[in-house]
């Protein structure tokens, strides 16, 4: 029998946390309460300096009114209308404003509500555009080492974070994987893109070789791998990916659920480092993380390729119930006016040299074994404590929370990435608040 007239409102017990140390986080609640541009509130009052956009994601900073008020008038004017086979204009005008900052050629979107559902939204296009061309023996995937792309099915088969994969069983079978491109001791406490590393994607060819290009679907990369711990791309690396695939005719789909809508300076990677792929994933940033939403960007090339057959019938039998929902439809919009408005989706170049150089002052901090760094995502790399690995950089979390700053760590390594409306000086106080932490003996 349940337990749960016993349970109040304070009882922590019923909610299972996602990506959480329940047990540890239950004995030693850290709750937001709220927030407001740069800072979160706690449950004890005190504020913390958002160092980390939330999960990535709340690129304009918190409770920005345009968006808030968006979202108020949404809700009492349209608040659901159904997604297939009816519309809502505010879902098509979105459509149109998200193409026209996107890359040249990604023309068409679809929505999602998440990056997970973004990822898997993206595959399920690729496999289904090859075989509408009557290429149907393209079924594999090839995805990457350390890469994350969310937790369902799909993601965790592609992705390349063990503790992500090793529980579910089979996952997808006809995947194979690229080697990750970290090369510690090589490019070490590099500042921006490291120069060594290129030849890792000619690892593209040996697996095309391996199972034979007629096989193969679609790759998928983070152009700047985040959940893993931050890892960047070598210079020529995303260049020669795009050659090989083009040259096979295999599909290019970028992961930028990380990298989208500002977060290098460039509001997507694929213009960052001028290399277009066939499809974009996006989601955090497209709302600024208030509401869930995702899209994913496809070239026309692959659009056009299911507009064939009677004009009656369903094209791509896939879609989600809340796909362009009204509210995170009208979310949206006020996100991409408050990004243009104050000039967010460029500002990362801007701020970058400074963020750049106060992360890497942290070197001489104890235990820093590497420090990464693009646009405005940092990532410390601390030295694990022997036969505890990850709890270094778990202390330096706990730490630099009670200290008034949210950091986010990831085995051993802790990644930034603040809101793209830090000033210079929240920057100052980020560095002196993590300095001080790294230097008490974690
Ligand atoms: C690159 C990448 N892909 C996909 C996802 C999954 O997004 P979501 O948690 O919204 O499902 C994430 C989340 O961090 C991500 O970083």
């Amino acid at each position: 029998m349940s337990n749960r007239q016993n349970s109040t409102p304070n009882d922590l017990s019923a909610f299972w946390m996602p990506f959480t140390a329940n047990r540890q986080f239950k004995k030693e609640p850290r709750m937001f309460v709220g927030a407001k541009d740069m800072r979160y509130t706690t449950h004890d009052g005190r504020q913390v300096l958002d160092g980390t956009a939330g999960l990535w994601c709340v690129n304009a900073g918190h409770c920005r009114p345009k968006i808030t008020e968006a979202i108020r008038e949404q809700a009492g004017e349209l608040d659901y209308a159904p997604a297939f086979q009816l519309g809502h204009p505010k879902a098509f005008e979105l459509a149109n404003r998200l193409v026209d900052i996107a890359p040249d050629g990604l023309d068409h979107v679809l929505y999602t509500n998440s990056g997970s559902e973004s990822v898997d939204t993206a595959l399920k296009v690729a496999l289904a555009y090859h075989r509408a061309k009557g290429n149907g023996s393209r079924f594999r995937l090839i995805g990457r080492e350390r890469g994350y792309h969310g937790v369902n099915f799909g993601g965790i088969s592609v992705g390349g974070i063990v503790s992500n994969r090793k529980m579910f069983g089979t996952l997808l079978t006809g995947v194979d994987h690229l080697p990750h491109t970290h090369l510690p001791g090589e490019n070490s406490f590099t500042r921006g893109i490291p120069d060594k590393g290129a030849n890792l994607a000619d690892e593209l060819e040996r697996i095309v070789t391996l199972h034979d290009p007629s096989t193969i679907a679609a790759v998928i990369v983070e152009p700047v791998a985040g959940s893993t711990g931050v890892l960047i791309p070598p210079k020529g690396y995303l260049q020669k990916l795009r050659e090989i695939c083009t040259k096979h005719g295999i599909l290019l789909i970028f992961d930028e659920v990380i990298t989208g809508y500002g977060r290098l300076g460039a509001p997507f990677a694929a213009q960052y480092f001028d290399v277009t792929p066939d499809i974009i994933v996006t989601a955090k940033g497209l709302t600024n993380g208030v509401i869930p939403m995702g899209a994913v960007f496809v070239s026309s090339e692959i659009h056009d390729a299911f507009m064939t057959g009677p004009e009656h019938m369903i094209e791509f039998f896939h879609g989600y119930t809340y796909s362009g929902n009204p509210i995170a439809s009208a979310a949206a919009l006020a996100t991409l006016d408050t990004y243009k408005e104050e000039g967010l989706l460029t500002r990362a170049a801007e701020i970058g040299p400074y963020w750049e150089e106060q992360l890497h002052a942290l070197r001489d901090c104890p235990h820093v074994v590497d420090i990464r760094n693009l646009g405005l995502i940092g990532a410390i790399e601390l030295k694990p404590i022997d036969g505890e690995p990850t709890k270094r950089a778990f202390n330096a979390f706990l730490e630099a929370y009670n200290d008034g700053l949210l950091i986010r760590t990831t085995g051993d390594i802790i990644a930034l990435s603040p809101p793209l409306i830090i000033s210079k000086a929240e920057i100052d106080e980020l560095f002196d608040k993590l300095r001080k932490v790294l230097m008490r003996n974690i």
